[in-house]
């Protein structure tokens, strides 16, 4: 997609002035330099579901796209109201689109009419009412094989028609239809992906005097074009005969016979034909003399290219030799004697071990080398030699991403005075040297995504001198920690907009780090690890990006810097809209991570800063009230008595700190209280501290006189008193069928007369596994609880990293929601458990077996 861009974009460039080259550049870097950022729903308007037809459509923010779809319910064409410009109806079961549907779709521009997998037939007359439609595209019908000659009557403003991969077999009951009498306008036909096998002399001669500009038939199974077929089309510019199957002779002939009528050519694509071992010669001969600039020759397969594989071809300006299975290029193939005006070279996809100066000529603007990683079977780092671009005094753009380049140095990209985007993504860079970049004066997008950058050195400021007119860096990826405020790399790119580090591991930022980022507009530090900050960031460092990303960190409180930032963000910013977004943090609603930023937006907050909490759509994480609300929900309802109160004792405590005399009486009463309140789970906690020590303790003093494995039960069993039938079942199961497991039940198995909670301690202690039953009954009983929590934390404590878990679930039926303690859930969610089958016990207790006989 985005290479065609690249093609399209050069193609512009051979047909219009070389002026705005530059700008159209970066229109098309920001596409790919910037990832695809946000995920909200493209088509955020539900229309509703059309009575009509039973479509279902939606429609963007601005009303001037609308889609309808419905893939059992839409029938017939829907009746849309919207006066948008484009309307897409895609995916329905509708069989005919019949005359008059489409009548009131006078304001369309673009229609387009795809996969619905029914559709057989479109009445002619059906588009009389679309004066205004540029674009029409009817494709990916697979059932439609056919269309009448006057199906387009009334597109007298249509310049360009899509019907691919539909069901049609023979062009000659296709162009027809095409008549310039009906489509004057027509420029561009695609009629790609359709079984037509042979294009014989006449196909295109009802197109007579046709305005078209450019034709594709790509992948029709094409075998056989007669020389003579094209000549009709006098205005042809571009042709594309991609993934046909036809042969070098045949395609020079014909394009011999349109030179000789004056049909000059300025792009071919004839690339997947077949071509072997090396560009076809007479071809290559034909297409020098023509007036032919593009010449797209990829996905054939020249494993080698010699110094004589082209003969000289002046008029070639862009040369597409991706993916043509190439491992080397001879040192003059592509010599400026060869092709004196070569601007775009494009290599990638191919085995290439990397790039050296002899490959380059100096007039190119553009080089792709991505993609080469030199044998699959025998992967070797990219070497890219010393010097090599000393001569590409002219290159705009160059491509260096997926490759296994490991490093690179000062001396790497000399010479590149008016390189303006360089990409090296997905390298597997992880040395810069000082200097690197210093001879790229003009260098505008820097990717240096996926490479290990951090794994071995730090990020300087001199590793990134000269970037002075840098506006985008990419670094997403790039296993990045922090940014040295002593040493600040962005001091070097002082004119930066773009600045992308998604998906590192920063857990802060600093205002110093930013400050001389004075342009920046957008900032994306998703997928890291930051956290809260507590002093402002932006008001601070006085950077102002329009478009700023925290999602997916972890971000718990609002403090009042981060507040003061957002405020200062988002006053007096004219028309610009501002988007900061926070979704995906770990948000803590409460008093003690929010109370403060309340009274601040109580005290402070202006329209503007209201308007982004209400707008906002980020959740709180906890606590389990608040689990998935809004944050902007929690704020507008903070009981502000209660927050008080919290107020109240944060600031005794302060007191009791500063003032112990006067305070101390009070707060020995209030920690009586709150000992005797809390007495539970003080005990529960000094039993898990225990707990804790004896779990030391036995590691390391492990008896071997226990048992082999050094435990005495393989299982204890956790239940309750209401599932003791279940339980006996499952000891006549385990205990007395082989391998004769041993099991700790409570009742049976506890000494009389000792402090219960110590023997089950002790008994956990002795057991390999502990098989919790959990049942609606379990979950109720309070005792049960306990002893659930009990065996979590023997779990963690005994976690060391190796597979055995000595946790196992057994769950008996559905457990009602209000029971589910946190614990529970947590468990329930995370872990395999074994449901109790009526119907299959003896799965059930093979499985259950199985699993108690591991790690033995
Ligand atoms: C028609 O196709 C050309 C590319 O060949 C494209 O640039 C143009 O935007 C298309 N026009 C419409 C209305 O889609
Ligand atoms: C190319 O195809 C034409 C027509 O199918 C055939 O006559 C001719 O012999 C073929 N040429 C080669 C070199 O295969
Ligand atoms: C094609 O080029 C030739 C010579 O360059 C010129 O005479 C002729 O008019 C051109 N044909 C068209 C259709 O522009
Ligand atoms: C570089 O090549 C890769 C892979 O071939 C492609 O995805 C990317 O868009 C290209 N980038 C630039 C800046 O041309
Ligand atoms: C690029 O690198 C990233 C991270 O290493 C990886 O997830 C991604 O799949 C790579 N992309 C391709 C096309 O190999
Ligand atoms: C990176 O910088 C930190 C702090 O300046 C330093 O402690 C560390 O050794 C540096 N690491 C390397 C690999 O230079
Ligand atoms: C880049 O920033 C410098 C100041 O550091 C300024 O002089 C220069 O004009 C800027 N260049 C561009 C293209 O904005
Ligand atoms: C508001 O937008 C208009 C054009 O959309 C622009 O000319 C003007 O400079 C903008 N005003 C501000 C303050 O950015
Ligand atoms: C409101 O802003 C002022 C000035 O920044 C500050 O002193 C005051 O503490 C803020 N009010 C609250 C309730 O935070």
């Amino acid at each position: 997609m985005l290479l065609k861009g690249y093609i399209w974009l050069l193609l512009c460039y051979a047909q219009n002035a070389r002026s705005n080259l530059i700008e159209e550049y970066e229109a098309i870097s920001r596409h790919f330099v910037l990832p695809e950022i946000r995920t909200g729903e493209p088509l955020p308007v539900e229309l509703g579901v059309d009575r009509y037809s039973g479509c279902i459509c939606r429609a963007s923010h601005d009303r001037q796209l609308v889609v309808c779809f419905g893939n059992y319910e839409c029938t017939r064409f829907p009746q849309v109201k919207i006066q948008s410009e484009i309307l897409r109806v895609r995916t329905t079961v509708m069989v005919k689109i019949l005359r008059g549907q489409l009548n009131t779709l006078n304001h369309l521009k673009i229609l387009e009419i795809e996969a619905n997998h029914k559709l057989q037939y479109i009445e002619p007359g059906i588009f009389e009412n679309l004066k205004n439609l540029q674009h029409l595209s009817i494709s990916y019908n697979t059932r439609l094989h056919s269309i009448n000659e006057r199906l387009f009557e009334g597109l007298s403003n249509l310049r360009n028609l899509t019907l691919v991969n539909n069901g049609f077999n023979n062009i000659l009951d296709l162009t027809p239809a095409f008549r310039p009498s009906i489509l004057p306008l027509l420029r561009w036909l695609d009629v790609s992906e359709n079984p037509l096998e042979i294009i014989p002399e006449h196909a295109f001669h009802p197109m007579k005097g046709t305005l078209l500009r450019k034709l594709d038939v790509n992948l029709c199974r094409l075998d056989e074009i007669h020389p003579n077929s094209f000549l009709v089309l006098k205005n042809l510019k571009e042709l594309h005969l991609g993934d046909n199957d036809l042969n070098s002779t045949l395609i020079g002939d014909f394009l011999n016979r349109m030179m000789i009528e004056g049909i000059n050519l300025t792009n071919l694509d004839v690339s997947g034909m077949g071509f072997r071992k090396q560009p076809p010669r007479e071809l290559m001969n034909i297409i020098a003399r023509s007036t032919i600039k593009s010449l797209i020759l990829a996905q054939n397969q020249f494993e080698i290219i010699h110094d004589d594989a082209f003969p000289r071809m002046p008029n070639i300006e862009l040369l597409d030799l991706r993916k043509v299975l190439c491992i080397s290029i001879e040192g003059n193939a592509f010599s400026p004697s060869k092709f004196p005006n070569l601007k775009v070279l494009l290599l990638s996809g191919n085995n290439l071990p990397g790039v050296h100066k002899k490959h380059l000529s100096d007039q190119l603007l553009l080089l792709d080398m991505s993609s080469n990683k030199g044998n699959p079977a025998n992967p070797v780092y990219y070497e890219i030699d010393r010097d090599t671009f000393l001569l590409c005094k002219s290159l705009r753009i160059l491509n260096l991403s997926f490759n296994r380049i490991k490093s690179i140095f000062d001396y790497t990209f000399n010479g590149l005075v008016n390189l303006r985007i360089l990409s090296l993504e997905n390298g597997t860079i992880y040395h810069i040297g000082d200097g690197t970049f210093k001879s790229m004066k003009r260098l505008i997008v820097l990717n240096l995504a996926n490479n290990p950058l951090t794994a071995t050195e730090n990020l300087t400021s001199s590793q990134f001198d000269g970037l002075n007119e840098l506006k985008m860096l990419n670094m997403q990826n790039c296993g990045i920690r922090h940014f040295y405020d002593d040493d600040n790399m962005f001091e070097m790119m002082p004119n930066l907009t773009h600045l992308i580090l998604r998906n590192n591991l920063l857990y802060y930022i600093t205002a110093e780090t930013l400050k001389p980022l004075k342009f920046l507009q957008v900032l994306d530090l998703s997928q890291n690890l930051l956290i809260s900050w507590w002093r402002p960031l932006f008001l601070v460092s006085g950077v102002k990006p329009k478009t700023l990303y925290f999602t997916n960190n972890k971000i718990s409180h609002f403090s009042i810097s981060m507040i003061e930032d957002i405020s200062y963000l988002l006053e007096n910013r004219g028309n610009v809209t501002v988007e900061i977004d926070f979704m995906n943090n770990v948000f803590l609603c409460e008093c003690s991570s929010m109370y403060k930023a309340y009274l601040w937006l109580q005290a402070n907050g202006t329209k503007s800063i209201q308007k982004f909490f209400d707008d906002s759509n980020f959740q709180c994480s906890s606590p389990d009230p608040w689990e998935d609300r809004r944050v902007a929900e929690y704020l507008s309802s903070i009981r502000h008595l209660r927050c008080l109160v919290y107020q109240k004792i944060s600031n005794v405590m302060v007191l009791v700190w500063t003032a112990p005399s006067l305070v101390s009486i009070m707060l020995v009463v209030s920690v009586v209280v709150i000992l005797y309140k809390y007495r539970d789970y003080i005990r529960y906690w000094l039993f898990l501290a225990k707990l804790a020590l004896g779990r030391n303790f036995r590691k390391k003093t492990i008896s071997p006189k226990i048992s082999p494995t050094g435990y005495k039960f393989d299982a204890f069993v956790s239940y309750c008193s209401e599932d003791r039938e279940f339980v006996s079942e499952m000891l006549v199961q385990l205990e007395s069928n082989p391998p004769n497991l041993k099991l700790c039940v409570y009742e049976r198995d506890f000494e009389i007369g000792s402090f219960i909670s110590e023997s089950v301690q002790t008994s956990i202690n002795e057991s390999k596994y502990v098989i919790l039953v959990i049942s609606n009954n379990f979950a109720k009983s309070q005792w049960c609880r306990w002893e659930t929590q009990l065996a979590e934390y023997h779990r963690l404590f005994l976690e060391d990293g190796s597979a055995y878990d000595p946790l196992v679930l057994v769950k008996l039926g559905d457990i009602e929601g209000k029971y589910l303690t946190t614990t529970l859930k947590y468990l329930l969610k995370t872990k395999v458990y074994h449901s109790w089958d009526e119907n299959n016990t003896e799965e059930f207790w093979k499985k259950l077996r199985k699993v108690l006989m591991k790690n033995s």
